[in-house]
Protein backbone atom coordinates (compact mmCIF):
# COMPACT_ATOMS: atom_id res chain seq x y z
CA UNK A 1 0.00 0.00 0.00
CA UNK A 2 1.56 3.49 -0.71
CA UNK A 3 1.92 6.18 1.48
CA UNK A 4 -1.33 7.64 0.55
CA UNK A 5 -3.56 5.01 0.17
CA UNK A 6 -2.46 3.79 3.54
CA UNK A 7 -3.51 7.09 5.11
CA UNK A 8 -6.99 7.14 3.11
CA UNK A 9 -7.01 3.39 4.27
CA UNK A 10 -6.50 4.84 7.92
CA UNK A 11 -9.25 7.68 7.47
CA UNK A 12 -11.51 5.42 6.69
CA UNK A 13 -12.56 6.06 3.43
CA UNK A 14 -12.30 6.08 -0.10
CA UNK A 15 -11.51 9.57 -0.81
CA UNK A 16 -12.34 13.30 0.19
CA UNK A 17 -15.37 15.13 -0.23
CA UNK A 18 -15.27 18.62 -1.47
CA UNK A 19 -16.29 19.92 2.02
CA UNK A 20 -13.57 17.62 3.45
CA UNK A 21 -10.63 18.69 0.83
CA UNK A 22 -11.87 22.48 1.23
CA UNK A 23 -11.63 22.20 5.36
CA UNK A 24 -8.14 20.78 4.91
CA UNK A 25 -7.31 23.76 2.52
CA UNK A 26 -8.52 26.23 5.18
CA UNK A 27 -6.63 25.05 8.11
CA UNK A 28 -3.63 25.01 5.58
CA UNK A 29 -2.87 21.23 6.10
CA UNK A 30 -1.43 19.54 2.87
CA UNK A 31 1.13 16.99 2.13
CA UNK A 32 3.09 15.27 5.10
CA UNK A 33 0.70 17.42 7.24
CA UNK A 34 -2.49 16.09 6.41
CA UNK A 35 -1.11 12.97 6.40
CA UNK A 36 -0.13 12.52 10.26
CA UNK A 37 -3.50 14.96 10.49
CA UNK A 38 -5.36 12.51 8.89
CA UNK A 39 -4.24 9.37 11.31
CA UNK A 40 -5.70 10.68 14.00
CA UNK A 41 -9.10 11.12 13.04
CA UNK A 42 -11.92 9.47 11.78
CA UNK A 43 -13.51 9.90 8.49
CA UNK A 44 -16.89 10.08 10.61
CA UNK A 45 -15.26 13.22 12.86
CA UNK A 46 -13.92 14.62 9.91
CA UNK A 47 -17.48 14.59 8.49
CA UNK A 48 -18.53 16.33 11.30
CA UNK A 49 -15.89 19.15 11.52
CA UNK A 50 -17.14 19.60 7.94
CA UNK A 51 -20.42 20.06 8.63
CA UNK A 52 -19.64 22.95 10.94
CA UNK A 53 -17.72 24.30 8.32
CA UNK A 54 -20.13 24.17 5.62
CA UNK A 55 -23.33 25.14 8.04
CA UNK A 56 -21.44 28.52 8.75
CA UNK A 57 -20.61 29.70 5.32
CA UNK A 58 -23.88 28.92 3.92
CA UNK A 59 -25.53 31.03 7.16
CA UNK A 60 -22.67 33.86 7.08
CA UNK A 61 -18.87 34.04 7.62
CA UNK A 62 -20.17 37.02 10.13
CA UNK A 63 -22.26 39.31 10.17
CA UNK A 64 -19.96 41.93 8.41
CA UNK A 65 -19.24 39.42 5.46
CA UNK A 66 -22.70 37.61 4.81
CA UNK A 67 -22.68 35.65 1.30
CA UNK A 68 -23.36 37.81 -1.25
CA UNK A 69 -23.55 35.54 -4.11
CA UNK A 70 -27.04 33.68 -3.84
CA UNK A 71 -25.17 30.82 -5.64
CA UNK A 72 -23.54 29.99 -2.67
CA UNK A 73 -26.54 29.22 -1.28
CA UNK A 74 -28.25 25.90 -1.80
CA UNK A 75 -32.09 26.07 -2.53
CA UNK A 76 -31.82 30.08 -2.29
CA UNK A 77 -35.15 32.10 -2.06
CA UNK A 78 -35.56 35.44 -1.89
CA UNK A 79 -37.60 36.46 1.56
CA UNK A 80 -38.50 39.97 2.68
CA UNK A 81 -38.75 39.72 6.83
CA UNK A 82 -40.15 42.40 8.40
CA UNK A 83 -38.64 42.68 11.76
CA UNK A 84 -39.43 44.72 14.35
CA UNK A 85 -41.16 47.61 12.25
CA UNK A 86 -38.16 47.40 9.22
CA UNK A 87 -38.23 45.19 6.58
CA UNK A 88 -34.92 43.23 5.44
CA UNK A 89 -34.84 41.84 1.75
CA UNK A 90 -32.51 38.58 2.55
CA UNK A 91 -31.40 35.68 0.13
CA UNK A 92 -31.83 32.66 2.10
CA UNK A 93 -31.32 28.75 2.22
CA UNK A 94 -35.57 27.74 1.72
CA UNK A 95 -34.60 25.53 4.73
CA UNK A 96 -33.06 28.60 7.26
CA UNK A 97 -34.82 28.98 10.12
CA UNK A 98 -36.51 32.14 11.43
CA UNK A 99 -33.91 31.80 14.77
CA UNK A 100 -30.36 31.42 11.94
CA UNK A 101 -31.65 34.30 9.93
CA UNK A 102 -32.55 36.48 12.50
CA UNK A 103 -29.38 35.47 14.63
CA UNK A 104 -26.79 34.80 11.35
CA UNK A 105 -28.10 37.25 8.87
CA UNK A 106 -29.63 39.65 10.99
CA UNK A 107 -27.53 39.87 13.55
CA UNK A 108 -30.40 39.74 16.05
CA UNK A 109 -28.52 37.66 19.02
CA UNK A 110 -31.29 38.32 21.31
CA UNK A 111 -33.37 35.28 20.60
CA UNK A 112 -30.94 32.44 22.02
CA UNK A 113 -30.59 28.83 20.49
CA UNK A 114 -31.09 26.38 23.28
CA UNK A 115 -31.63 23.25 22.00
CA UNK A 116 -32.94 24.05 18.49
CA UNK A 117 -35.35 20.96 19.09
CA UNK A 118 -38.61 23.17 19.98
CA UNK A 119 -38.09 22.20 23.67
CA UNK A 120 -36.89 25.17 25.66
CA UNK A 121 -38.24 28.32 24.47
CA UNK A 122 -35.13 30.15 24.67
CA UNK A 123 -35.66 31.01 21.03
CA UNK A 124 -39.58 32.51 21.43
CA UNK A 125 -40.13 35.68 19.54
CA UNK A 126 -43.96 37.12 18.78
CA UNK A 127 -45.25 36.53 14.59
CA UNK A 128 -48.67 38.42 14.34
CA UNK A 129 -48.21 39.27 18.22
CA UNK A 130 -48.71 34.96 18.77
CA UNK A 131 -45.39 33.58 19.98
CA UNK A 132 -43.71 30.92 17.83
CA UNK A 133 -40.66 28.88 18.76
CA UNK A 134 -38.15 30.69 15.62
CA UNK A 135 -35.52 27.45 15.41
CA UNK A 136 -39.18 25.41 14.58
CA UNK A 137 -40.17 27.78 12.22
CA UNK A 138 -38.74 28.41 8.50
CA UNK A 139 -37.79 32.17 8.08
CA UNK A 140 -39.18 31.39 4.27
CA UNK A 141 -42.52 31.05 6.06
CA UNK A 142 -42.40 34.79 7.34
CA UNK A 143 -42.75 36.64 4.60
CA UNK A 144 -45.29 39.65 5.20
CA UNK A 145 -45.74 38.70 8.72
CA UNK A 146 -44.61 40.69 11.39
CA UNK A 147 -41.87 39.11 13.94
CA UNK A 148 -41.09 41.30 16.98
CA UNK A 149 -38.19 39.69 18.98
CA UNK A 150 -36.68 41.07 22.12
CA UNK A 151 -34.69 43.94 20.51
CA UNK A 152 -38.29 45.44 19.13
CA UNK A 153 -39.84 45.79 22.42
CA UNK A 154 -38.88 48.65 23.99
CA UNK A 155 -39.69 51.99 22.40
CA UNK A 156 -38.25 55.50 22.28
CA UNK A 157 -35.86 54.46 24.35
CA UNK A 158 -38.36 53.24 27.03
CA UNK A 159 -38.47 49.53 28.16
CA UNK A 160 -41.66 47.20 28.04
CA UNK A 161 -43.23 46.67 30.88
CA UNK A 162 -43.05 43.27 30.87
CA UNK A 163 -39.07 43.92 30.76
CA UNK A 164 -39.29 46.41 33.69
CA UNK A 165 -41.66 44.10 35.96
CA UNK A 166 -38.31 41.31 35.17
CA UNK A 167 -36.15 43.46 36.42
CA UNK A 168 -38.19 44.78 39.38
CA UNK A 169 -38.74 40.94 40.52
CA UNK A 170 -35.64 39.69 40.03
CA UNK A 171 -36.79 37.00 37.05
CA UNK A 172 -33.78 36.35 36.05
CA UNK A 173 -29.97 34.87 36.50
CA UNK A 174 -27.74 33.85 33.81
CA UNK A 175 -30.58 35.58 31.48
CA UNK A 176 -30.49 32.80 28.80
CA UNK A 177 -33.39 32.08 28.48
CA UNK A 178 -35.00 35.53 29.76
CA UNK A 179 -35.56 37.26 26.18
CA UNK A 180 -37.93 33.68 25.22
CA UNK A 181 -39.64 33.90 28.52
CA UNK A 182 -40.25 37.75 28.17
CA UNK A 183 -41.55 37.61 24.42
CA UNK A 184 -43.74 34.53 25.75
CA UNK A 185 -45.67 36.92 28.66
CA UNK A 186 -45.96 39.83 26.13
CA UNK A 187 -47.47 37.52 23.83
CA UNK A 188 -49.82 35.74 26.70
CA UNK A 189 -50.99 38.93 28.29
CA UNK A 190 -52.89 39.14 24.44
CA UNK A 191 -54.08 35.52 25.01
CA UNK A 192 -55.75 36.55 28.23
CA UNK A 193 -57.02 39.59 26.76
CA UNK A 194 -58.78 37.57 24.00
CA UNK A 195 -59.96 34.47 26.18
CA UNK A 196 -57.90 32.15 25.05
CA UNK A 197 -58.29 28.72 26.51
CA UNK A 198 -55.46 26.31 28.32
CA UNK A 199 -54.84 23.06 29.35
CA UNK A 200 -56.14 23.92 32.95
CA UNK A 201 -59.17 25.75 32.05
CA UNK A 202 -61.44 24.64 34.84
CA UNK A 203 -64.49 24.95 32.09
CA UNK A 204 -64.38 25.36 28.60
CA UNK A 205 -67.62 26.72 27.84
CA UNK A 206 -67.46 29.75 30.47
CA UNK A 207 -64.31 31.43 28.86
CA UNK A 208 -64.47 34.80 27.71
CA UNK A 209 -62.07 38.09 27.16
CA UNK A 210 -60.20 39.59 29.91
CA UNK A 211 -59.29 36.24 31.49
CA UNK A 212 -57.70 36.98 35.09
CA UNK A 213 -54.88 33.87 34.75
CA UNK A 214 -54.55 32.02 37.68
CA UNK A 215 -50.95 31.73 39.28
CA UNK A 216 -51.63 28.03 38.06
CA UNK A 217 -52.91 28.99 34.78
CA UNK A 218 -49.33 31.34 34.18
CA UNK A 219 -47.26 28.34 35.17
CA UNK A 220 -49.32 26.17 32.53
CA UNK A 221 -48.91 28.96 30.13
CA UNK A 222 -45.54 30.02 30.34
CA UNK A 223 -44.40 26.10 30.84
CA UNK A 224 -42.81 25.90 27.39
CA UNK A 225 -40.06 28.12 28.39
CA UNK A 226 -37.56 26.43 30.66
CA UNK A 227 -34.93 28.04 33.02
CA UNK A 228 -32.34 26.42 34.19
CA UNK A 229 -31.84 28.79 36.93
CA UNK A 230 -35.33 28.09 38.48
CA UNK A 231 -36.43 31.61 38.42
CA UNK A 232 -39.68 30.67 37.97
CA UNK A 233 -41.71 31.97 41.17
CA UNK A 234 -40.07 35.50 40.23
CA UNK A 235 -41.54 35.57 36.35
CA UNK A 236 -44.73 34.13 37.65
CA UNK A 237 -44.62 37.69 39.79
CA UNK A 238 -43.51 39.67 36.75
CA UNK A 239 -46.51 38.11 34.90
CA UNK A 240 -49.02 39.21 37.54
CA UNK A 241 -47.81 42.69 38.14
CA UNK A 242 -48.02 43.50 34.38
CA UNK A 243 -51.50 41.48 34.43
CA UNK A 244 -53.13 43.14 36.98
CA UNK A 245 -51.82 46.58 36.97
CA UNK A 246 -50.87 45.62 40.45
CA UNK A 247 -47.13 46.79 41.04
CA UNK A 248 -47.16 45.88 45.04
CA UNK A 249 -44.50 43.67 45.52
CA UNK A 250 -45.06 40.06 46.69
CA UNK A 251 -44.44 39.35 50.54
CA UNK A 252 -43.00 35.51 51.03
CA UNK A 253 -44.17 33.79 53.88
CA UNK A 254 -41.56 31.29 55.45
CA UNK A 255 -42.57 28.06 57.52
CA UNK A 256 -40.76 28.24 61.11
CA UNK A 257 -39.26 25.63 62.49
CA UNK A 258 -42.28 24.20 64.30
CA UNK A 259 -44.65 24.11 60.81
CA UNK A 260 -41.92 22.17 59.19
CA UNK A 261 -41.39 19.87 61.94
CA UNK A 262 -45.35 19.50 61.73
CA UNK A 263 -45.58 19.20 58.21
CA UNK A 264 -42.84 16.56 58.43
CA UNK A 265 -44.87 14.15 60.74
CA UNK A 266 -47.93 14.28 58.91
S1 LIG B 1 -34.03 26.78 20.87
FE1 LIG B 1 -36.07 26.80 20.16
S2 LIG B 1 -37.13 25.72 21.67
FE2 LIG B 1 -35.09 25.57 22.33
S1 LIG C 1 -32.24 32.89 34.00
FE1 LIG C 1 -30.77 31.38 33.61
S2 LIG C 1 -31.82 29.97 32.39
FE2 LIG C 1 -33.35 31.33 33.04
Amino acid sequence: MTEDENWQHTAGGDSLSEDEERILVQMGLTGSNRRSFLKQVSAASLSILASTYFTAEVMADSIDNLPENPAALLNAVKVNLRVNDTVKPLTLDSRTSLLDALRERLGLTGSKKGCDHGQCGACTVMIDGKRHLSCLTLAATCENKEITTIEGLAKNGKMHPMQRAFLTHDGFQCGYCTPGQICSSVALLEEAKNGEASYVTEDLRDIKANLKLSEEEIRERMSGNICRCGAYNNIVQAFKQVHSGNDKMPTWEFATAEQMQKAKNA
